[in-house]
């Protein structure tokens, strides 16, 4: 694990409520693989509050910078999102266990992200397109918080859908889902809790990982605050420790 302080090259509201901002550094974007995320410092101590967990929406080792996708929902995000180009932030990383991408040679693969669990996903289908069919099913709130179409579209088939049918199909990822007439050997899901057990539910007969956006404390294993029934013999696992991707088998959501 790495501290390091790294500069903001970029921080710009990209959606409703939602930042992009790319940040450079000697070690952390050498090292940091898809899934894994990284815990930032707040207000350099001054807000006193608890670092916060953000997943790695893209990761590019040649220019040394990972980009990082957040919402804004309360002090400390809407702390990060006041920053300015050149500002240093105090970031710990890479922490959690990250996608494990090893299938068979044109395998279907599909990837399912809702709202903030979109991000991390799109480092992850840059990966799997080299060497899979990967299906991309996004869901939103709304027209207005859908970002990063275009991007997940040059790189594969893409369906978006909203909750208000503002946008794309109306209602959500696993009715797309549904629709879609697709034999898929495995799949990937990152989002809010109802969407991760309809998905769970829906993909029983296929082998998948969900990855958690679940909100955290210490970030390192030592709190307990992040934990998650499961299959194991503790009866749990914690999220940030042994997650945040988990196999869908091994949880119980
Ligand atoms: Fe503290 Fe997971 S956040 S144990």
């Amino acid at each position: 694990m790495i501290v390091e302080d790294m500069t903001i090259q970029k921080n710009e509201c990209i959606a409703l409520n939602t930042f992009e901002m790319v940040i450079s550094g000697e070690e952390i974007p050498l090292h940091i693989q898809s899934g894994q995320f990284v815990h930032i410092q707040i207000g350099d101590g001054k807000l006193n509050m608890l670092r916060r967990p953000l997943s790695i929406a893209d990761i590019n080792r040649i220019s040394q910078t990972i980009t990082l996708i957040y919402h804004v929902t309360g002090d400390g995000t809407k702390w990060l999102s006041t920053l300015t180009e050149g500002t240093i932030l105090n970031v710990l990383g890479p922490l959690g266990n990250g996608f494990e991408i090893k299938h068979s040679e044109g395998n279907q693969i599909l990837v399912v992200g809702g709202g903030v669990g979109v991000p991390p996903l799109y480092h992850l289908t840059k990966q799997l397109v080299r060497h899979y069919q990967v299906t991309v099913v996004l869901g939103f709130a709304t027209r207005e918080a859908v970002f990063y179409e275009d991007e997940f579209r040059e790189l594969t088939k893409t369906y978006i859908s909203t909750d208000d049918g503002t946008y794309g199909h109306k209602g959500f990822v696993t009715d797309v889902v549904s629709q879609l007439d697709l034999n898929f050997q495995h799949y990937y899901a990152c989002g809010p809790m109802p969407m991760l057990q309809a998905v769970q539910e829906q993909m029983i007969d296929t082998p998948g990982q969900l990855s958690f956006e679940e909100r955290m404390g210490c970030g390192i294993g030592a709190c307990f605050a992040c934990v998650c029934e499961a299959k194991n013999d503790n009866g749990y696992v914690k999220i940030c420790q042994d997650g945040p991707v988990l196999q869908a088998s091994e949880v119980i959501l």
